[in-house]
């Protein structure tokens, strides 16, 4: 009978048996799927697990503090937070070509994680938040951006050198048994049931070159959004629903006097597959709050335009 209390205890069981008294190291993303691991494992094996979290700066607003709240403090799983921001921001400096910019990210990615590892010693198996579609996308030749940036941070992220043994628990589940398994490991719905974040992060929502003030901007604005969206019920009714930093100067005023500042485009889809998808019929008034509220409350924003982009010929996200 499939209930997530089954599934947890079946799956708790055989990772007691992989993996008996050694050491598991889990890279922690704040995503749903590595969270949803390092819960199980947690209950599994306890103090036997090591999560490494990189703190890559390009997270939602406050979202790192937010990890290690839930996932260390409440949870006690045992997590290393490494704030990288300085080194990604560094890497990322002069660099606009997006291909480029998620070469970069995912590359860095590798390099702390394995420099991280190498610290740790005894550490005999990987864990990772591989599920059934990440395996069916693998074994297929899709060339995706969505599947090569995967291939750094989940089916293919295993250091070379470290020869550590694979334990991928949530290998045979779909997405919405990994929610429901999460939920029943106590993680909290809100994080359980967040829109998906792609894994170059707001590296790829602040278009052309990444500055931190950019970031922040972005950071500030898509969490008004974000929080509006809830406020109004309308989270759930959206599939994905984020702010974009548009390197763009207009004008606008303020007081008495002319602004001349940047551009914040919203963003909320509504599909099923993420593979073509529909901009969401928020309503005006709605839309019209969320603008105000963007350009009265930050500084440095002096508009805000929506998104009536399909999928095809958009993307989902503008890079
Ligand atoms: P697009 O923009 O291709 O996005 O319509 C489809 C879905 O994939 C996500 N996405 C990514 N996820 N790495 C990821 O892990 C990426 O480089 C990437 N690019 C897009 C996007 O957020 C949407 O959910």
């Amino acid at each position: 009978l499939w209930t997530p209390a089954n599934i947890i205890d079946d799956a708790v069981a055989r990772v007691r048996e992989q993996v008996g008294t050694d050491k598991v190291l889990l890279g922690l993303s704040g995503g749903v799927d590595s969270s949803v691991v390092a819960a199980l494992l947690e209950r599994a094996i306890g103090e036997q697990l090591v999560c490494v979290f990189v703190d890559t700066g390009l997270l939602r607003w406050h979202e790192g503090d937010q990890v290690m709240a839930t996932m260390a403090r409440n949870m006690g799983v045992n997590v290393i937070r490494v704030d990288a921001a300085e080194r990604y921001f560094a890497a990322l400096a002069g660099v606009e070509d997006p291909e480029a910019k998620r070469k970069i990210i995912g590359r860095l990615f590798v390099e702390i994680f394995e420099e991280e590892s190498a610290k740790l010693t005894d550490v005999k198996w990987l864990a990772q938040g591989t599920i059934y579609p990440d395996v069916i996308e693998s074994a297929g030749a899709k060339t995706g951006k969505a599947h090569v940036i995967k291939s750094h941070h989940n089916v293919g992220g295993l250091p070379e050198h470290m020869k550590l043994g694979l334990v991928e628990p949530l290998r045979e589940l779909f997405k919405d048994e990994v929610r429901r398994m999460g939920v029943e490991l106590g993680l909290p719905r809100e994080m359980v049931y967040r829109h998906p974040f792609p894994g170059p992060g707001l590296g790829v929502r602040v278009l052309g070159e990444v500055k931190p003030e950019y970031v922040e901007l972005l950071q500030q604005a898509d969490h008004i959004f974000i929080e509006e969206l809830r406020a109004q019920n309308l989270y759930d009714k959206t599939s994905q629903a984020f702010a974009v930093f548009l390197p763009v100067k207009s004008v606008g005023v303020v007081g008495d006097g002319r602004a001349y500042e940047w551009v914040i485009a919203l963003r909320a889809v509504e599909t099923i597959d993420f593979m073509t998808a529909h901009w969401a019929r928020l309503p005006y008034e709605f839309l019209e709050h969320v603008s105000r509220r963007i350009i009265n409350e930050m500084r440095g924003v002096s508009r805000v335009v929506y998104d009536i982009s399909g999928k095809p010929p958009a993307t989902i996200e503008w890079e």
